[in-house]
């Protein structure tokens, strides 16, 4: 038998038929249907954990990325371990208050804030917002000085480092949108030491997502040290380093990073330069979550042609865009094992009319019509990036909590799909 690599010990193999924790996904799939998201709660604390090891005395705050994966329960286990949040629209802020997470460790990223979000970020009382541009550093104090609130800054550099990554998303080039470069930033630190209602707190560095070696991470620490330098010499002093998120998984064979070499390198750096009492701040989200979720869909046909034979899953791009969008590999693998089944090669597609819906490309598995299958490592931008693109239903998505399910999402039903659109009258009159 070809070796199956599962993601972490929460998933594995019993009799051939494979669970997450203490819970099979086949019955998980028999009673909850499919398409079907499933998370390992003692997989996403057992990663925090790691960081939070990883880090250990040093002075720092882990920023979870909600982008990453949005559900309220989940970031309601990470709030109770103390976590904060890194947040990107007032969506996430209120979900994040939603979770009981506390608002003193909530980062704003983006580069789009809207004076609504800023007021709501203000009067939630969020740690620092990480400014991406000038006009919006102007924007901010504005906001901030109406309702007569002091708004605390870190500024996000765009240290112009390639971070190896799929160009999607990498960030820290000059050409990518995000972040202002070192000599742009150091006007806005002293336009910022100076304006009553704007606090300088932090300087921020976000590089790219999926990182598989460390290189880029220590190359962008080097320019915000000497960007630091600089500040120190006009008095600008900071209290927090933020590193941003960004560390790769194994989805495949990448290489992965080491989290300890990688923070007591970055600390290193800091302490060589006098700046060991900065509180560092990480924003994972991938790492974090990744390999925590599945997701279970259930074959629908075989479909032999001259050229191929396609699986047609119940999942499609709607609830997993990671393939269409960055061409990328992510596992899938039988849920029940057929040893005496022949083995096919196939392209595992959904049913959305698109000729970029597919979940993985030839790939050789035993399998039947009506068989389970399940993409691991799904748990990062899957369900946050999922739409009801084809009037497809948003899917469902459960906690397993050792013997224990918890349904944390309900599947949308069809009245959803139009909930919020209206009818026109019958004379058709505008509304105005
Ligand atoms: N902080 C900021 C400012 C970010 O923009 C991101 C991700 C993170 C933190 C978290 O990065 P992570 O630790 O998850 O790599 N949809 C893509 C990933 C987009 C990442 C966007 N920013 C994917 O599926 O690969």
């Amino acid at each position: 038998m070809k070796e199956i690599i599962l993601p972490n010990a929460h998933f594995s193999y019993r009799d051939g038929s494979l669970y997450c924790e203490e819970v099979s996904l086949v019955e998980l799939a028999n009673r909850y249907g499919t398409p079907l998201y499933v998370y390992s709660k003692a997989s996403l604390l057992e990663a925090f954990g790691r960081f939070q090891v990883a880090l250990g005395n040093y002075p720092h705050i882990i920023c979870y990325a909600v982008k990453a994966n949005s559900n309220i329960a989940l970031l309601q286990l990470l709030a109770r371990c103390d976590c904060g949040f890194d947040v990107v629209s007032g969506g996430e802020l209120l979900r994040v208050h939603k979770a009981g997470g506390d608002m003193n460790k909530v980062t704003f990223s983006g580069v789009g804030k809207t004076e609504e979000e800023m007021r709501l970020a203000l009067s939630l009382g969020i740690r620092s917002f990480n400014i991406e541009s000038k006009p919006e550093m102007k924007r901010l104090a504005r906001v901030a000085a109406s309702l007569r609130m002091v708004a605390p800054i870190s500024i996000r550099i765009n240290p112009d480092v390639d971070a190896h990554t799929h160009p999607y998303i990498s960030t820290g080039l000059k050409q990518n949108k995000f972040g202002v470069d070192p000599a742009t930033a150091i006007s806005l630190y002293r336009e910022a030491s100076q304006a009553p209602w704007l606090n300088p707190v932090g300087i921020d560095c976000h590089i790219g997502s999926q990182l598989t070696d460390p290189a880029p991470y220590y190359e962008s620490c080097d320019k915000v040290l000497n960007l630091l330098d600089l500040l120190r010499v006009d008095g600008i002093e900071l209290s927090h380093i933020d590193f941003g998120g960004g560390i790769g998984v194994r989805y495949r064979d990448e290489q992965t990073i080491d989290l300890n070499e990688l923070v007591d390198t970055l600390h290193q750096k800091l302490r060589a330069r006098g700046y060991e009492n900065l509180e560092m701040i990480f924003e994972p989200g991938r790492s974090l979550i990744a390999a925590a979720g599945a997701l279970l869909t259930r074959i629908q046909y075989i479909k032999h042609t001259p050229n191929k034979s396609f699986l047609i899953a119940d999942a499609s791009m709607a609830e997993m865009i990671r393939p269409a969008l960055y061409e990328a590999w992510m596992p899938i693998l039988p849920v029940e094992i057929h040893e005496d089944l022949p083995e096919h090669v196939y392209d595992i597609v959904g049913p959305v009319c698109e000729s970029s819906d597919w979940l993985g490309k030839q790939r050789a598995l035993r399998v039947k019509n009506d068989d389970l299958l399940v993409m691991t490592m799904a748990g990062a931008y899957g369900m946050s990036m999922a739409s009801r693109y084809n009037s497809r239903l948003l899917s469902a998505e459960i906690l397993v909590d050792g013997f224990q399910t918890h349904m944390i999402r309900s599947r949308d039903r069809y009245e959803n799909l139009w909930e919020n659109e209206s009818l026109l009258s019958k004379i058709d009159e505008p509304d105005s």
